[in-house]
């Protein structure tokens, strides 16, 4: 995680910075983002799946802005994006789109022929009316865009509900099980305008059990055999998604990714060698895994509240429009007073926001020094993937800054919104 220290008046440090002095200056709530720690994840997932020749897209959903960009471009990384507005902001931090891969499963008109536009390097096709609209794009612009078939593979990750994708009865990609996939690969093939690089799959987030990543590898490995025997083609690329956990709390214990890597490409080496088809050129799509542990949100405390025999309530500045993670998944946080160390007992705590109901709950259960008070800083760590980007203005309240730390030095990377902004839009 975000390298944090405690310095000698007790308040957290990081990237040589203390949170007192980040308050001061950039104000409460904000993210703040370790860009060392965030570099090195993109190198260790570089390292580890480069080592079994394996290119790393980051996924941009988890928290994209023109400096993750350019972070992204010095670090050797891919990036995929899922929406026009991703892809726009690639383009405009200088992104080779040729490294960019745009997924989605309801691509407008506009966003495909941007992409196709642009150069994109693939395009993950996710239903029958796009092959449509994208063949006769295509064809209008006299160009062959590279494209890879999303298959549902039916793998049920053991995860929240909301956010595993690849079993069955869900909106994303082409069935395995239902001969879709093969399907949507063979007429693209027949057709010969689009050009199949391969297949796609990703079965969900925040996954901790590597076996989920195992099967599904198997799965669309038999179906990359049976494009093999039956049509005849080899393709050159196989995407396994992205989805790997990380740890919220103490209690959740991810893999490193050397310890996925290599699994996984031993899979995909055993299966192509029993298929007897040449080894596809991998790739991973891993959000949350690089950018979620790199970053904390910096609260300050309002008021406290115990309800006697219950617990105590601590409101902060901010909350569920800043990180809707835990009302919306039901998702775990820890806390920590960032801006003095305290001898003060335990108490049992919930940490909440401002906004108008119940459920704006950012921490649900944590143990606080007894003697918390309104103006200490609270940090809570671990979102720098799914807060910044899940944002709102719920309750007109203006969404927070990101501030990048490195080697003493802070930086805005993404300003705080303000009145003025949320008037902007209007009209009146
Ligand atoms: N590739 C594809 C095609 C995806 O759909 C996703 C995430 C990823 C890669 C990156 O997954 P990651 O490595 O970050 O787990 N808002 C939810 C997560 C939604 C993930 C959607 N797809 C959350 O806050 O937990």
């Amino acid at each position: 995680p975000a390298t944090v220290h405690r310095s000698d008046d007790g308040a957290l440090r990081v990237g040589g910075i203390s949170v007192t002095a980040l308050a001061e200056e950039f104000g409460t709530p904000a993210y703040v983002l370790d860009e060392e720690d965030f570099r090195a994840r993109c190198r260790t997932f570089l390292a580890a799946f480069g080592a079994v020749g394996a290119d790393v897209y980051y996924a941009g959903k988890a928290f994209l802005c023109k400096a993750v960009v350019r972070i992204l471009i010095e670090e050797g990384l891919h990036l995929d994006v899922c929406s026009g507005g991703e892809l726009a902001t690639a383009l405009a931090a200088g992104m080779d789109p040729a490294r960019i891969g745009l997924h989605g499963n309801n691509k407008s008109l506009a966003e495909l022929t941007r992409a196709v536009d642009a150069g994109v390097g693939r395009i993950i096709v996710d239903s029958h009316d796009e092959i449509d609209r994208l063949t006769e794009l295509a064809r209008e612009r006299g160009v062959r865009p590279r494209v890879m078939v999303r298959v549902t593979v039916g793998v049920e990750a053991h995860t929240h509900e909301f956010i595993a994708t690849a079993h069955e009865d869900q909106k994303f990609g082409f069935s395995l099980a239902g001969g879709e996939a093969f399907r949507a690969a063979s007429r693209i093939l027949a057709d010969d305008v689009l050009e199949l690089r391969g297949l796609h799959t990703h079965i969900g987030s925040q996954i901790f059990d590597t076996t989920g990543f195992e099967v599904s590898a198997r799965r669309i490995l038999s179906l990359h055999g049976r494009i093999r025997n039956e049509l005849g083609v080899a393709l050159p690329e196989l995407d396994l998604g992205g989805g790997f956990g990380i740890a919220y709390t103490s209690q959740d214990d991810p893999a490193h990714p050397d310890d996925l890597a290599g699994p996984m490409s031993k899979i995909v080496q055993d299966e192509c060698a029993a298929l007897s088809v040449a080894v596809p050129h991998l790739s991973v799509e891993p959000g949350r895994a690089i950018a979620g542990p790199a970053a904390f949100t910096l609260y300050e405390v309002g008021t406290v509240k115990e309800l006697v025999g219950l617990r105590t309530y601590v409101s902060v500045d901010g909350g569920m429009s800043d990180n809707i993670r835990t009302a919306l998944y039901d998702a775990s946080y820890s806390a920590t007073v960032a801006s003095r160390a305290s001898q003060a007992g335990p108490i049992l705590a919930r940490v909440v926001g401002k906004h108008c109901e119940s459920g704006d709950v950012v921490v649900k259960d944590e143990f606080l020094p007894a003697d918390i008070r309104p103006g200490d800083l609270l940090a809570v760590p671990g979102t720098g993937a799914y807060c910044r980007s899940m944002a709102s203005n719920y309750n007109h309240v203006p969404r927070p800054p990101v501030i990048a730390v490195r080697d003493g030095q802070a930086r805005v990377i993404v300003k705080r919104e303000t009145e003025d902004d949320l008037l902007a839009l209007d009209v009146g």
